[in-house]
């Protein structure tokens, strides 16, 4: 080949890095211009082909096609491939509990519910008195601090899973009292698999991967002047605690569902005791 065709590799790397020097926003160009250093050396390393590289671009070109506002594929993605759990890790504000991630059934509308709220509401499940305290990372409590909470029902399916279930079903948010106490009536939650009828379903099954998540409960916790907390909870002794398909289990999220036998709270939710109890406290970083 003569010279003039020649275009070597550390060329294109470094151009391609160079290339967003000039961003307005400098935080923008570290981040593309580190993404496309890795990218460039995962090319490299892999020594990627052709239809490699294009088999990848139709798997984006598929979970485009079947993103909506109520369906997000390319979160799903990052899910699985460990990258929300990577971006929860490095971003994570030392002394707070630990986040975990969102998932896509999170909804902002759910219907703010007196403290101490029976979600059952006569449905299936092993009843579970959901209770503690919100802190800061000095144990002192934070007073009306606000809980959102949701979780799937006792067939494994979120609201927007099951035409059947009312919208509003096991998900409210709660504002926690002086001592930023919170407290509510639930069920316990079930294993289930991530949506597998798209991209990210057929990568789950050519990689003979787990498409299961453990029991979960699903929290965010946010108080003015503190850092938001979006996070899990997770049922010691679940089935797939240790496979979580997106690789959301902390051990300082695992909780204990413990025998209660508080006969005011047997009474309040018209339970036999012992009846089933986690209790559980939330730290929150102060905002810098
Ligand atoms: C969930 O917890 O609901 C979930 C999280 C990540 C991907 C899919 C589902
Ligand atoms: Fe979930």
């Amino acid at each position: 080949m003569s010279e003039k065709h020649e275009i070597t590799r550390p060329d294109v790397t470094i151009d391609a890095m160079k290339s967003f020097a000039n961003a307005s926003d400098p935080r923008m160009a570290e981040v593309m211009s580190l993404l496309v250093k890795h990218m460039h050396a995962f090319v490299a390393e892999s020594k990627l082909t052709k239809a490699e590289w294009l088999k990848g671009l139709e798997f984006l070109t598929h979970a485009a096609k079947i993103t909506t506002d109520e369906r997000n594929e390319f979160s799903l993605f990052s899910d699985v491939m460990g990258i929300s759990s990577m971006v929860d890790v490095v971003s994570q504000p030392p002394g707070g509990t630990p986040s975990s991630v969102l998932g896509p059934f999170h909804n902002h509308d759910s219907l703010i519910r007196p403290n101490g709220s029976d979600l059952t509401d006569g449905q299936a499940g092993d009843r579970v008195w959901l209770h503690g305290r919100v802190l800061d990372v000095h144990q002192q409590a934070i007073p009306g601090a606000q809980i959102d909470f949701w979780q799937n029902a006792d067939n494994g399916l979120y609201p927007a899973q099951d035409p059947a279930q009312d919208p509003q079903n096991l998900r409210c948010k709660i504002i926690c009292d002086d001592q930023g106490g919170f407290s509510l009536l639930t069920i316990r939650p079930h294993p289930y698999t991530v949506p597998t009828d798209g991209p990210v379903g057929a990568l789950l099954a050519a990689s003979n991967r787990n498409i299961w998540r453990p029991a979960h409960f699903h929290i965010i916790v946010s108080a003015p002047g503190y850092v938001g907390l979006v996070t899990e909870l997770f049922p010691a002794g679940s089935d797939y605690i240790d496979n979580d398909t997106v690789f959301g289990v902390r051990p300082g999220l695992i909780v204990q569902i413990k025998p209660c036998q508080d006969a005011s709270i047997a009474k309040q939710y018209g339970l036999s005791i012992p009846f089933n109890e986690v209790n559980y406290e939330f730290n929150l970083v102060k905002q810098s």
